[in-house]
C-alpha cells in the first residue's frame, strides 16, 4: 500500500471514513475521493510548466454533501436522463426516482456519486475504487458490482470502468468532472475553445429528454446533423461562440447540455478543449457511443469552491462519455443492458499537453 492515503472526513453520523488518494507521475498529479469516486483536484503544467488545477472541487466533505452538481463524480447507475422514470426490460416495467422534475437524472436520490466507494487497489499513479450495489437500489435490478480505475499514465488520467451483474440490468457510468482549461479558480469558460468530432446529436425536447424528430420528407429522425447550426463543433471554437444563438435546442437546454454521436471506431478523439490563457489543451479518447457536453449552465449556487473559488454559472464544462440519454427506452439507440454474468468494460481517457492554439496539430 503507497502511503498516498489521507482521511478527508467522515459520512454524518458517525457514517464511514472517507479518504483521499494523491496519484503522481512525475507530470500529472490528481487527488480522488472515496466519496463518490470523485477527481476533487488535476493538476496539470502550463505551456511554462507550471502546475494549473484544471478541476472543480471542494475542500471539505460538508461542502461535497451540499453540493447537487455531481461534482468530479463517478455518475451510475445510469448517467443523464431516462423519461418517465421508469423502463422495461424483459416485459417487466422497472419504477426509478423522478429526481429532475418527471424523469430520473444520473442513477437516482442515492447515485453512485453520493455513495462511499472502497480503495481496493492503491498505488502512485493509480487506483482501482469499487462499489456493490444490491438488487433493486433505485429501483434498478440486480446485484452490480463495479470497478472504477483511475491511472495516471505520462500526460493522460484514464479511467477504466468494470462491472458486472447477477440480472440483466442496465448501466452507464460516466465521470462527472467540470473542467476549466484556464485552472479551476479563474472563472467563465466561454472564452475556451471545444471542438467535438462528431455530425449528429440528439435532439431534446422538454426535460432534457431526446425527442425523435421528423426531417424534411416527415422521416422520424433519432439523431440530427450540427450541419448549418449551433451543434456544429467539428471546428474548434470559444464555447461562447454561438452559445447564447436563437436556437430551439439551446433555449430548452440553457446553452449546451446535448448529446453528440461520437463516430464509432474512427480513432480519432471525441472531443479537445483548450485555453489560450495556460496554453493547455485537453483531448478525450473514449469507447462510449456519446458524449454530453454540458456547458455548466446551471453550475451556480453550490458551496464556495477549493480556496474559496466561486464557482458560477459556466465556470467549468464537462465531457461526460455515455450511452445516449434514455436509452433503456429507446431500442432505437446503441444499447445499454448489461447482461446478466457478462462483464462490463469500458475507458475513457483525458490527456493533456499544451499548444499555441487548438487547431495545431
Ligand atoms: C449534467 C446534465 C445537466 C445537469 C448537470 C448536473 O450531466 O447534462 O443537465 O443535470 O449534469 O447539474
Amino acid at each position: 500500500m503507497e502511503n498516498n492515503t489521507a482521511a478527508f472526513g467522515r459520512m454524518p453520523d458517525g457514517g464511514a471514513q472517507v479518504d483521499q488518494i494523491t496519484l503522481d507521475n512525475g507530470w500529472l498529479r490528481c487527488q480522488v475521493l472515496t466519496y463518490g469516486g470523485a477527481v476533487r483536484s488535476l493538476e496539470v503544467p502550463d505551456r511554462d510548466g507550471r502546475p494549473v488545477d484544471v478541476v472543480l472541487g471542494f475542500d471539505t466533505l460538508e461542502d461535497y454533501l451540499a453540493q447537487d452538481k455531481y461534482m468530479g463524480a463517478i455518475v451510475g447507475r445510469y448517467a443523464n436522463r431516462i423519461a418517465g422514470a421508469r423502463f422495461t426490460l424483459h416485459d417487466k416495467e422497472y419504477v426509478l426516482c423522478a429526481n429532475d422534475g418527471p424523469n430520473s437524472l444520473h442513477g437516482g436520490a442515492v447515485g453512485f456519486d453520493k455513495r462511499v466507494w472502497t480503495a481496493e487497489e492503491v498505488k502512485q499513479d493509480a487506483v482501482t475504487l469499487s462499489l456493490a450495489s444490491p438488487d433493486g437500489e433505485e429501483g434498478y435490478p440486480g446485484n452490480l458490482e463495479v470497478r472504477v480505475t483511475y491511472q495516471l499514465y505520462q500526460d493522460t488520467l484514464r479511467i477504466l470502468y468494470w462491472a458486472r451483474c447477477d440480472q440483466d440490468t442496465v448501466f452507464n457510468p460516466t465521470n462527472h468532472s467540470y473542467f476549466n482549461l484556464s485552472g479551476h479558480a479563474s472563472g467563465r469558460v466561454e472564452d475556451q475553445h471545444i471542438r467535438l468530432f462528431s455530425d449528429h446529436y440528439t435532439p431534446i425536447g422538454p426535460g432534457l429528454i431526446p425527442v425523435r424528430t421528423a426531417d424534411g420528407d416527415g422521416c422520424e429522425m433519432p439523431v440530427l446533423p450540427v450541419d448549418g447550426t449551433p451543434m456544429d463543433l467539428r471546428r474548434a471554437q470559444p464555447i461562447g461562440a454561438r452559445i447564447g444563438e436563437d436556437f430551439p435546442q439551446l433555449a430548452l437546454a440553457g446553452g449546451y447540455d446535448h448529446n453528440w454521436v461520437l463516430r464509432p471506431n474512427s480513432g480519432l478523439p471525441a472531443a479537445m478543449a483548450f485555453s489560450k490563457n495556460t496554453g493547455i489543451a485537453m483531448s478525450v479518447h473514449t469507447d462510449m457511443p456519446g458524449i454530453q457536453f454540458y456547458a455548466g449552465n446551471f453550475l451556480g449556487g453550490c458551496p464556495a469552491g477549493k480556496g474559496g473559488a466561486a464557482y458560477g454559472d459556466r465556470c467549468g464544462f464537462c465531457l461526460e462519455t455515455q450511452f445516449f440519454p434514455d436509452s433503456p427506452n429507446r431500442p432505437d439507440f446503441p444499447s445499454c443492458v448489461l447482461r446478466a454474468g457478462e462483464e462490463f468494460h469500458s475507458q475513457t481517457s483525458y490527456r493533456f499537453f499544451c499548444r499555441d492554439s487548438i487547431d495545431t496539430p
